[in-house]
Parts: C-alpha cells; structure tokens; sequence
C-alpha cells in the first residue's frame, strides 16, 4: 500500500509514496515556482492577451529559473499551460486565440525543479465578469480550502472528497467526475487519485510524507465532461461555466504543507 519513495524506482506505481524531509524541501522550491510563475501572469490575464503569448511567458519564466515546464511533451502535448476558459473544464491549449472580456479563464502549470513537480492552478477574471461567475469561481477556491483542512494523518481521502463534494452540492454546483487530483512528487501523476467526491471515512488512509494534488472543477450545470477533437480540451456536455483551483499539498505530522501558496498572496486574483 505505501513504499519510502527514496527506496522505490521514479516511476508510476500503485503503492503510495511517503517522503522524508528531504523530499518536502525539494517540493517547496517546486511548488513555489508554479505559483511564482502564476503571480507574473496576473498582470496579463486581461482583454485581447493571446493564450500562445501567455504560453511563452510562463515557458520562458521556467525556462530562466533552471526548472522545466512539466506539460510540454508530456503525453505529446506541446505547451507549458492549460488555459482553460469559460465551459472548458481543463486542458484548454493555448491557441492564436484572445481573452475576452467577461471570461474566466483557469491557468494550470506545472514545473520540475531539481526533478520535483509542482503543479497549480487558478481561476483569473478577464476584465468586468458577472456575479454568477464570480460565485462559482469563489465558491471553487473555497471547496478547494475545505479540502485541504480535512489533511491529517488518520483521515482518508474520502474525506476530502466528502468535504469538497458537500460545500459544492449545497451551493448548487456540480462536482466533474472524470478528473482527480493526483499523487505527484518525483512522478507528475502518481497513486493515490485523489476523487473531489466520496464519503467520509472511506478510501485510503492519509500518512505524514505523502504528497497530492487537491484540484476540484465545479460546474455551473450538469457534471458530464466530453474531450474535444484535439484529445485534450475537457469542455462541459451542457455548455455551462466550470472553474477550478488546485494545489500540491504533503502530509504533515499534525495536517497539510501547501506546497503552492502564491507569494504574492494572489491565491484568487479574481477576488
Ligand atoms: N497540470 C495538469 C494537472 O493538474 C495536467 C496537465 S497534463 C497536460 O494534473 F499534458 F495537459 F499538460
Ligand atoms: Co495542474
Ligand atoms: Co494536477
């Protein structure tokens, strides 16, 4: 069920991975980075930005601070980002295409440092957006905090979900099922996955060392995602507005380290 992970291969594996301090170190610098890379697009998030260009930005911000972006090449996808907007629920590719005003438009990185990943995301409001948007966008960063604070060894992962899942449902949002946050470390997408719904109680047992993702989308409407023509843009089946925050957390002897915390304090630059 876990394994030291500095005594198992870097590879995908199906035990899950419990990392000594060492290992928390080497996330923070990575994590850090993400969300450093993040706060320097906040100032671009804005009406006619081109997602190409918001792309080369954060490739070349990696790039000069001696990490690699994650995302490129990864599965043969060819950017740094995922700019995902409006009803995209995730995996929007940077296009020739421009913000406009009235979108929400999440931004996901992923960067390697000294061979640790770290990956986040956020939701950025592009110019003037209506209420309703900024409700699910708040709401989304607020089920994504509720999750965080059910970490602690002796938890489970059905905790999290439970947690996640209840704040949404009782605001009248749905919770995507096709995608969970993931373990991550020296591997970008490792066990456990982590679901943004369950039941408390249930699932694996939470362990100090382990480290995952938490990064709940909650749809305006119906759940149901379909995967467009490119094989990557994860768009609502119902057209409805979908938001999404994510974090790289570890397991700490008393709760959770958020490995992702933005520097400039912009953990939601629509707020
Ligand atoms: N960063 C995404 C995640 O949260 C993964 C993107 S995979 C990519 O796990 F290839 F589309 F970049
Ligand atoms: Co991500
Ligand atoms: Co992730």
């Amino acid at each position: 069920m876990y394994s030291q992970a500095d005594q198992t291969p870097v590879e995908r594996s199906n035990t899950i991975k419990l990392h000594d301090e060492a290992a928390f170190a080497g996330m923070r610098a990575a994590g850090k980075l993400a969300a450093e890379c993040l706060d320097m697009l906040v100032p671009h998030m804005v009406p006619g930005a081109i997602t190409d260009d918001l792309d080369k930005m954060a490739r070349e911000f990696v790039l000069d601070h001696g990490a690699l972006p994650a995302c490129l090449f990864y599965r043969g996808y060819t950017k740094t980002l995922c700019i995902s907007t409006n009803h995209v629920v995730c995996h929007g590719i940077p296009s020739p295409k421009t913000l406009k005003t009235g979108d929400i438009a999440n931004v996901d990185v992923t960067v390697i440092v000294d061979g640790w990943h770290g990956d986040t995301s956020r939701m950025f409001a592009i110019g003037e957006i209506k209420r309703r948007a900024q409700l699910l966008i708040d709401t989304t960063y607020e089920a994504l905090m509720i999750g965080i604070k059910e970490v602690k060894p002796g938890a489970t992962l059905g905790c999290i979900g439970a947690a996640i899942q209840e704040y949404a449902e009782a605001r009248r949002y749905s919770v995507v099922r096709d995608f969970c946050g993931h373990g991550l470390g020296r591997v970008f997408h490792d066990a456990p996955n982590v679901l943004h719904y369950g039941n408390k109680g249930e699932g694996t047992e939470l362990r100090e060392g382990m480290f995952f993702t938490i990064e709940p989308m909650l749809n305006f409407g119906k759940p149901s995602v379909k995967i467009l023509s490119d094989g990557w843009t994860a768009v609502t089946r119902d057209k409805s507005l979908s938001a999404q925050f994510e974090h790289s957390i570890g397991v700490t002897a008393t709760g959770a380290e958020i490995f992702t915390l933005s520097p400039a304090g912009l953990h939601n630059p629509t707020a």
